[in-house]
């Protein structure tokens, strides 16, 4: 049977920005500092990484694989001096053979290069393009007669459930290399054996339990042993889910025959001082904030985000965009980059329950370059997706400027917007024109919002929070705004919140911190919820929510002071002031009042039994920690 050893310790890392070599641990990122400094000015070139080791303990016949998860941005890779494999894509699984070059002691050298080109997706966009090998990376020993290795990185199981009336017909296909009978064995979430059958066939089974969103995740396992003479040779396994879906164009998503409108928010996948270099805990911490919230679907913006994500999204629930990083400005070279980053995309992440469409682009038209190839080349990517997966849906991010007729917005099965009206556009109720607009011209085309946000800056307040001025209180108006909006336009079969967390983007200089994207609902770090955080709560989440909003506004001005409450707790809710009872508020999860503001204001807020509170106080200028008139740029798109 293989045998899979991480190595992720004990490499050395030579940086060639100043030729320092030092030993470390993977996973690293050579632009965790200053590719989130601001400046666009990171290093992007190209690093190398050595780790030595012994020849494993290996039988005649047998293979030494090398497996990277996940290297930014293309990769070649030496075993003793010889080449082994080379690879362009940041975000994806690819293998080596090393065989070939085996020693009794062996240098594994990896040259890794994030250097600007026109070849390799993504080089123009608003986050950071970390260097480095930033996931596992493992050695494989497995037999000659083994399941394939070789085959765009993925786990070679191919897994084709249906739901008929009930039954679930199942298909599995699994890819082996040499001699052998392939036997394959389903369990279920209890591991109790359900069925057994050969490779490639078909099976029914009755009554099958679904894959049912948040409520009820249900996953049946597959596992492939490749038998020879009768013997277990190699064994491979994975997850699935029996579900059925559709998009009504003007009723929104449905999952297993019900409505179940997607409401969410997109992820990038950066931590600070570590980039993308993250670990099963950060992973974790993520899901549990998106958890909580009450999200159900997630847009893993803008690439391939970790295997173990995606394992995390189908033990969640979670309804899943997946896609690669075909962004901001098309580039007629970077064709086939697209193309092999959409096959890995699709091969590695098959089998996952929780992915339901394939994003192939975002805001691709931004620089209105080539636009006869980047048409030509959407439709290439519609069809490998449903060649490769007719299961699924197809659709893109289109920019805010890329009009509603744009033929870019009119080859996927269904489309999203980033719309940013209210934000980068002056203006909340230009959301409902824009949607009305598109709605009347394409009545049967599914829409949704793929991005749309407002930087929130913990740190800043204001008593009049505006447009562009970065404060927490505008981010959680523009938000109000947007949910209502939301519920106003059922048909949308998706939206999502730009973003979930703050992430990085060294090209940016935005409220005075610069190198760092706000639009999270939460902060960088995930240590803080901002206000934004709690409205959503409130709509989305079963968990009780009462939040008095402003608590960081600490030093207020003004005769009377904003009060706003988010609240799924019914009506009515209280406000007290210094022990007394201010306010009665009627309403739908938003309650707002102005109180008067005395020198030191211990506010209390109840509703259905629960309290919130916080303690103001009265000031006679704004204080000026609260207001950056500094940094409001995003020089990457230039
Ligand atoms: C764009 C883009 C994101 C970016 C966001 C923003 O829509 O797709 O990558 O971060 O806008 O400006 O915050």
């Amino acid at each position: 049977m293989r045998k899979i050893t991480n190595i992720n310790k004990n490499w050395q890392f030579t940086y060639r920005k100043d030729n320092t070599t030092t030993t470390l641990d993977l996973p690293h990122t050579w632009n965790g500092i200053d590719g989130q400094d601001g400046g666009n000015d990171y290093y992007r070139g190209t690093c190398t990484y050595e780790h030595t080791f012994e020849k494993p303990e290996m039988k005649e016949g047998d293979l030494l694989y090398v497996e990277f998860k996940g290297v930014n941005a293309s990769a070649k890779v030496y075993l003793n001096g010889n080449k082994v494999c080379s690879h362009d894509g940041g975000y994806s699984t690819f293998r080596g053979n090393l065989t070939p070059y085996l020693q009794e002691s062996n240098v594994l050298k990896v040259e890794v290069d994030n250097s600007a080109n026109d070849t390799v997706y993504p080089q123009r966009a608003d986050f950071t393009f970390y260097g480095g090998i930033y996931r596992d990376v493992n050695l494989i020993v497995v037999g000659q007669n083994h399941f394939e290795l070789d085959y765009y990185g993925c786990n070679p199981i191919k897994i084709e459930p249906t739901v008929k009336n009930g039954a679930g017909e199942l298909k599995v296909t699994a890819w082996n290399v040499g001699e052998g009978e392939v036997e394959i064995s389903v369990y279920d979430a209890e591991g109790t054996l359900v069925t057994t059958f050969k490779n490639g066939e078909h099976v029914t089974l009755e009554n099958v339990h679904l894959w049912n969103g948040l409520e009820d995740p249900y996953l049946y396992r597959v596992v492939a042993t490749l038998k020879v003479d009768g013997e277990a040779v190699d064994e491979i396994s994975a997850r699935f889910g029996f579900r059925s879906f559709h998009v009504d164009p003007q009723k929104g998503f449905f999952l297993n025959g019900k409505s179940y409108p997607l409401r969410g928010v997109c992820r990038h996948q950066d931590r600070p001082g570590i980039g993308n270099a993250l670990t099963h805990k950060e992973h974790e911490e993520d899901m549990a904030i998106i958890k909580e919230i009450g999200a159900n679907t997630i847009r893993l913006a803008h690439y391939q985000h970790d295997d173990y994500f995606y394992d995390l999204c189908d033990e969640a629930g979670m309804v899943i965009w997946a896609e690669i990083p075909y962004i901001s400005k098309h580039m007629p070279t970077g064709n086939p980059n697209t193309e092999s980053q959409m096959k890995e995309l699709i091969l590695q992440q098959f089998n996952h329950p929780s992915i339901f469409v394939w994003g192939v682009s975002n805001e691709i038209t931004m620089m209105k370059t080539d636009k006869k190839d980047l048409i030509e080349n959407h439709k290439k990517l519609n069809d490998l997706c449903h060649q490769l997966d007719p299961s699924r849906l197809t659709t893109l991010a289109c920019f805010a400027a890329c009009g509603p007729g744009n033929k870019s917005a009119h080859i996927t099965d269904i489309v999203s917007w980033n719309l940013y009206l209210g934000w980068y556009v002056p203006g909340l109720f230009l959301n409902d024109w824009w949607i009305k607009l598109f709605h009347a011209l394409y009545p049967n085309r599914a829409i949704g919002y793929s991005e749309y946000g407002a930087e929130g800056m913990p740190n800043l307040h204001s008593a009049k929070p505006k447009r562009f001025d970065n404060t927490e209180e505008y981010q959680a108006i523009y938000h109000e705004y947007m949910l209502e909006f939301f519920a106003r336009n059922p048909y949308l079969w998706a939206t999502h919140v730009w973003n979930m967390f703050d992430f990085a983007a060294d090209g940016r200089d935005q409220g005075g911190d610069p190198g760092m994207n706000h639009k999270g609902l939460v902060n960088f770090s995930r240590t803080l919820k901002k206000d934004a955080f709690y409205v959503y709560k409130a709509y989305w989440s079963k968990e009780p929510v009462l939040h008095l909003s402003g608590k960081r506004y600490v030093n207020r001005t003004g005769k009377k002071t904003n009060i706003t409450v988010y609240s799924n707790m019914g009506t009515p809710v209280e406000v007290y002031n210094n022990g007394k009872l201010v306010a009665t508020l009627e309403g739908n999860k938003v309650f707002k009042t102005k109180i008067v503001l005395e020198k030191e204001n211990n506010v209390v807020v109840k509703a259905g039994g629960l309290e919130d509170q916080a303690t103001f106080y009265h000031v006679d200028k704004p204080d000026p920690a609260y207001i950056v008139t500094s940094g409001n740029s995003m020089s990457w798109e230039k």
